[in-house]
């Protein structure tokens, strides 16, 4: 066993506290959320308000520079956005050497991380705020590019080139879904709810992802390493990966014959791994925001492009059943923000390997803001203690020697 106060002795108090549930890694003055009370707000701004009424580049640009911009600074922002969309063209070889099966978010940490090749700039540990800044343009810019084209990639379907006159979301659509063959009209039912999902996965204070940029960044990684980073850490299906989890989920369940009380007995059940994906979040204990206003946008986004879904039943009879039962309620178990989102993604015409991918799309502006307020304010080198346990003062045995 161990002697916790002979190891006091070896390495001092430290603060044991795993999974960070009560330790603050930093200040920021980006996002505020309130779990007790349900309360998201971006530089202030409540979240209902910035998705009912704004748009995702305006929210990216509040994200990043701390203002919602003037109509002078929007324009400004996409010019200089609409002037970086196209990727090397010796980056085309990457997405060709992928399996047309391989995850399209191992793909993506690999190509962003790859920009920094194309950007030698972004290697100067010491940038200039003008370097800075044109490698936070080139990402924002080249992101929508490249998930559009992981999605051509898979399809084996060939890349179709941005059309910068086209605004940052409609610009995608474009990409993700039109034909080099014909020009497919973009539908603005299809804009509008990517935006609304977009600019309420924009940020989100400290959570697995952008403490993984911070921690990344605060070695002085270069801002395309820093994000990779995060998008592994996004991908993890406690995490981001829990949006195409939910679908999975809500599959399985149908082709199983629909039965939620078996599978809600089964998330309960502590012999059982499953859990209830889309359930559950670390910071909020009463309800998350964005869930409530993504429901809305489900039926809404639904009944606009005439879909019926069969899975938004079964996830609607799964929410009011653990609603309603007392494993749920006294552990605090409300749908999140994933709960719904992969519904509105599915109906907008992605498959489900897409879905982490466009969290990441929407995650970017906060990554970014957040990898830049980390520069700003100097922060150390992230560096967590640990509370050894294992064993101390072994003799050394050769090899021969060992049986
Ligand atoms: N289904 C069933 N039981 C659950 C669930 C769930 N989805 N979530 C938590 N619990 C139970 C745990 O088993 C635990 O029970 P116990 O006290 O009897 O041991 C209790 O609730 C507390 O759970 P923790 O895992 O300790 O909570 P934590 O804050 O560490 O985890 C998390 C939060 C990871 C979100 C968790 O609720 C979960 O795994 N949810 C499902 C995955 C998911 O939807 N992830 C997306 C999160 S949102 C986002 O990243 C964008």
């Amino acid at each position: 066993a161990i002697d916790i106060s002979k190891l006091r002795d070896q390495t001092g108090y430290i603060t044991l506290d795993t999974g960070f549930k009560n330790t603050g890694a930093t200040t920021s003055s980006i996002t505020f959320l309130d779990g007790e009370q349900g309360i998201l707000k971006y530089r202030g701004y409540p979240i209902e308000e910035l998705a009912e009424k704004s748009t995702f580049i305006e929210v990216a640009y509040l994200l990043i520079y701390g203002e919602l911009p003037t109509p002078d600074q929007i324009k400004d922002f996409q010019y200089q956005i609409s002037r970086h969309t196209l990727i090397h063209e010796d980056m085309k070889k990457f997405f060709d050497a992928f399996p047309h099966n391989a995850h399209p978010m191992g793909q993506l940490c690999s190509l962003v991380s790859s920009l920094s090749a194309f950007s030698p700039e972004s290697l100067n540990p010491s940038p200039s705020k003008s370097d800075t800044n044109l490698a936070v343009i080139k990402l924002l810019a080249k992101m929508p590019t490249i998930v559009s084209w992981i999605y051509k990639g898979s399809l084996g379907e060939p890349f179709i080139y941005p059309l910068n006159k086209m605004d940052y979301i409609s610009n995608f659509v474009h990409m993700t879904f039109g034909r080099v063959t014909e020009e497919v009209e973009i539908d603005p039912v299809v804009v509008d709810a990517l935006d609304k999902l977009l600019i309420l996965h924009a940020d989100h204070e400290q959570n697995c992802s952008t403490s993984t940029v911070r921690i990344v960044g605060s070695s002085g990684s270069n801002l395309y390493a820093s994000i990779s980073a995060g998008i592994s850490a996004l991908w993890g299906p406690l995490h981001g990966g829990a949006n195409q989890a939910v679908i999975e989920m809500l599959e399985l369940i149908r082709n199983d014959g629909g039965d939620t009380e078996k599978w809600i007995n089964k998330a309960k059940d502590k012999d059982d791994n499953f859990r209830l994906m889309g359930f559950g979040h670390r910071v909020y204990k009463n309800f998350d925001p964005r869930a409530k206003i993504i429901k809305k946008a489900c039926d809404n986004v639904l009944e606009k492009l005439g879909i019926n879904d069969p899975v938004l039943e079964i996830a609607k009879k799964l929410e009011d059943a653990a609603l309603h039962d007392p494993y749920f309620v006294e552990r605090k178990l409300y749908p999140n923000v994933d709960f719904y989102s992969g519904i509105i993604y599915r109906a907008l015409g992605f498959p489900t390997e897409m879905f982490t991918v466009l969290f990441a799309l929407g995650r970017l502006p906060g990554w970014i803001a957040q990898w830049l307020e980390l520069r700003d304010q100097k922060e150390p080198i992230g560096r967590p203690r640990q509370v050894y346990t294992g064993e101390t003062d072994r003799v050394y045995v050769p090899i021969s020697e060992r049986k």
